[in-house]
């Protein structure tokens, strides 16, 4: 099929209001590209470009593009029944909702579906609140989240989290009851600790800390993803979770996992809770349940909070119009059928460990790369001015704009963020023979900033 670039180039400058962008910029640098087809990590541009998606799509695309069996799955859907009257459920929603009860560890066995990250967590913090005042502590409205962490986009969660990048001033006043702890990232810890470990126990002990200062009888819950991106895969030292997890126990917190993200298989188990071996009360999913094919995500509530919304009086009011979706719901399970017969997890789990040793062997050769970090196929670069102080670069030298053109050169679509940060979260179906062709352009891509960073300093 022939496209008119120029022409679609024009009219999503003039009338698309795209994610993070700003339309004045995009125009100075051609872009945005116009993607049409998309098949594993690769996808095609309008010119016929052929593009590696480093990120898959919102680190979201975790089965990889064109999978013909979802379309059908979908389209099967779509003309048997597209959406559902009132208090009725049907067999693709019922099914997914099974499917998660027996894939989600512990109890964790009912689901609210949302049509994405914001909508899951939005619903997690109303279970949680709704779940304190039935449990007769109508006190306990305050919600913990991490410094660097991201809980989406929406009017509540959006205050959740922080990111340094990304003031929210625009947006205030901001909501009372929102609490903020430390990031357990080893690499720039906030207590300056000499260990992972040390790190990880000084930023749970925070944790605790403030639920005593705060009293807990005012304290809901805390919300965390048990790696976040934010700040680059911080993967926490292992004392961390199950620290979390009893320190919340401890004082009748509730325990809500964000597995946007790490959830189905991005870290090398299916959900990243496993590293760890806990259970949380609510965890959210939504990316890779659905691959992104379609809108999907979901707060799975274990048994004993759900079984608080049974009775008279005791219903969640709560609805979203899409969520539970029978098409996406068809597309989230054909999804999840991928991964589980091509051993996507495992896959993720094996070619992220020979990714991570080859980002290693890269950063010996190196200056500007102070550290690779990341589990899975969830990796994250994170570049410094100088490795002995971990200084950043000075706005000026414009980092993460170099190193997106060196990248966006050699045909690789990811985005640096922060000034420091360059996050690799592929598709899950990413090949050994793939990682070495990225390997070399990431080479490539970084000894140029390095080189043009050298002759400024
Ligand atoms: C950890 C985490 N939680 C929630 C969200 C929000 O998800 P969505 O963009 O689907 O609303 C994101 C999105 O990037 C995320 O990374």
């Amino acid at each position: 099929m022939n496209y008119d670039t120029d022409q679609l180039r024009k009219w999503a400058l003039k009338h698309l209001w795209m994610h993070n962008a700003d339309w004045s910029e995009m125009a100075q640098t051609e872009e945005p590209l116009i993607i049409v087809e998309g098949s594993g990590l690769r996808v095609r541009d309008t010119n016929g470009n052929t593009w590696i998606d480093i990120n898959g799509g919102y680190a979201s695309v975790a089965v990889g593009y064109g999978r013909q069996e979802i379309a059908d799955a979908a389209y099967r859907q779509m003309k048997q029944i597209t959406y559902f009257p009132q208090r009725t459920a049907n067999p693709s929603t019922i099914q997914l909702a099974v499917r998660l009860a027996e894939l989600a560890p512990g109890d964790l066995n009912r689901s609210f579906f949302a049509s994405g990250g914001s909508e899951a967590n939005e619903t997690a913090l109303k279970i949680a609140r709704a779940c304190q005042h039935r449990r007769g502590a109508s006190g306990r409205y305050k919600i913990i989240s991490r410094r660097d962490s991201y809980h989406g986009g929406t009017g509540g969660v959006l205050w959740l989290g922080s990111a340094a990048g990304s003031p929210r001033t625009d947006y205030e006043p901001s909501p009372p009851g929102i609490l903020y702890a430390p990031q357990p990232l080893a690499y720039r810890c906030e207590f300056g600790s000499t260990s992972p470990s040390q790190c990880a126990t000084r930023c749970a002990d925070e944790i605790e800390r403030l639920i005593l200062e705060e009293h807990p009888d005012t304290v809901c819950a805390v919300i965390a993803e048990p790696i976040a991106s934010g700040p680059g895969a911080a993967v926490p030292s292992d004392e961390y979770w199950p620290m979390l997890r009893a320190i919340c126990d401890r004082y009748g917190v509730l325990l809500i996992a964000d597995e946007v993200i790490t959830g189905f298989g991005r870290t090398g188990k299916l959900f990243a809770c496993e590293h760890w071996g806990i259970v949380p009360d609510i965890m959210t999913v939504a990316k890779g349940m659905c691959s992104s094919y379609l809108p999907l995500g979901a707060a799975i509530a274990s048994e004993s909070i759900a079984e608080l919304f049974a009775g008279e009086n005791r219903m969640l009011r709560h609805v979203f119009t899409f969520a539970g979706h029978p098409v996406a719901a068809a597309a989230g399970l054909q999804n999840i059928d991928i991964l589980t017969k091509e051993q996507l997890v495992q896959n993720a789990a094996e070619v992220g460990s020979y990714f991570k040793e080859q980002l290693q062997e890269l950063r010996a050769e190196t200056a500007i790369l102070g550290d690779v970090r990341g589990l899975g196929l969830m990796l994250s670069l994170d570049f410094v001015a100088d490795r002995q102080t971990k200084a950043q670069f000075p706005k000026s030298f414009g980092f993460s704009e170099r190193l997106n053109t060196q990248l966006k050169n050699r045909g690789l679509l990811a985005r640096s963020h922060a000034n420091h940060l360059l996050n690799l979260s592929p598709p899950l179906c990413i090949t050994r023979s793939e990682v070495d062709e990225v390997t070399e352009l990431l080479r490539q891509a970084i000894h140029a900033v390095g080189k043009s960073w050298k002759e400024k300093s």
